[in-house]
């Protein structure tokens, strides 16, 4: 423990006074002075001094300082290594799922999901979204084959394979709801998808060719809402009755998630963990990195769909039944 290092994680918010904030967690002090003393004891947490010498820097005993740094460390503001080019898995993965909830509240923070939920947004914006994703998740193909090609090792390589193999033709389902719903005789070829569309691909596939941990670590995000399952199909199911939606757009909808749960990718990013004792700094922060610009992705992407959707002219198509 003396040769420790406490290190301060990035992403905290300091915009409220004397109040620090991440993922989710708040550290507040009510003595002005004592507060200046934290902020400056955490300046010297850079990974950098030991124990001993933050207690010589701070004049803090150093007995103090192993409880505070310990406290820091449960509540996800600091880590606590003698190094840092190697972060230990476990530690990673606490951090991780610290804030996979949080990026994905994020990506569907907008209100048109809970206007769709209660009615009132326009019909077209949940037929667009679904079109939007026809586009997407048929580029599942361009992005998994990259992945599986720039895979660090065989195995890996054959696992992203097994993925791309049970995920390539979900396209369809997606497909197959907007057809019921809008025009029988849609055809993909006709149709274009949104810039934000073809940017997330895009992303994926800069992010596929850093290989496979990174990738699947954007891929987790996109496979959380599976975890949810129910949640999910409640939406859909409440949407489609107060809006009156085609059935058949509904069914397959729900179809999807019932198939992408029965499939558990949502445990393949876990799964390529457990092989591996630590991973490097640069992997740790490439995958941090990654999974930020994904979010901020997602939501330029929703503002998009309902941006472009809500004044769509479904009338003329519109077949709900
Ligand atoms: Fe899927």
């Amino acid at each position: 423990m003396p040769k420790n290092k406490p290190l301060l994680l990035p992403w905290i918010d300091r915009s409220a006074k004397q109040i620090l904030s991440r993922a989710g967690v708040d550290i507040s002090l009510d003595e002005p002075m004592e507060w200046q003393k934290f902020r400056q004891f955490l300046a010297y947490c850079t990974g950098t001094n030991t124990l001993d010498q933050l207690a010589s820097k701070t004049g803090l005993d150093s007995a103090a300082i192993e409880i505070l740094v310990a406290d820091l460390e449960q509540n996800g503001f600091v880590w606590n290594l003698p190094a840092y080019d190697e972060i230990p898995v476990k530690l990673f993965k606490a951090e991780f799922n610290r804030w996979l909830p949080i990026w994905v509240e994020r990506m569907y923070d907008q209100p048109f999901w809970q206007e769709l939920y209660d009615g009132t947004a326009p019909a077209a914006v949940f037929y667009g979204w679904a079109m939007e994703n026809t586009h997407y998740t048929r580029t599942v193909i361009s992005h998994m084959t990259l992945a599986s090609r720039y895979a660090e090792t065989g195995r890996w390589s054959a696992g992203q394979f097994n993925h791309l193999s049970e995920e390539w033709d979900h396209y369809q389902m997606f497909f197959k709801a907007c057809a019921a719903a809008t025009a029988p005789n849609l055809s993909l070829t006709d149709i274009r998808p949104l810039s934000s569309t073809l940017d997330i691909t895009h992303f994926l596939r800069s992010r596929a060719r850093q290989g496979t941990l990174v990738y699947n670590a954007c891929e987790a995000l996109l496979e959380a809402s599976t975890v949810e399952a129910d949640l999910v199909i409640d939406f859909y199911q409440t949407a489609g009755r107060k809006l009156n939606l085609n059935s058949t757009f509904i069914d397959e909808l729900i179809r999807h998630v019932v198939v992408d749960q029965n499939f558990e990718h949502i445990d393949i990013f876990d799964h390529l963990l457990s092989n591996e004792e630590s991973l490097t700094q640069d992997t740790v922060i490439n995958i941090f990195s990654s999974c930020t610009q994904l979010v901020e992705l997602f939501v330029l992407w929703h503002k998009q769909i309902y941006d472009h959707y809500r004044f769509y002219k479904l009338s003329e198509l519109d077949r709900a039944s």
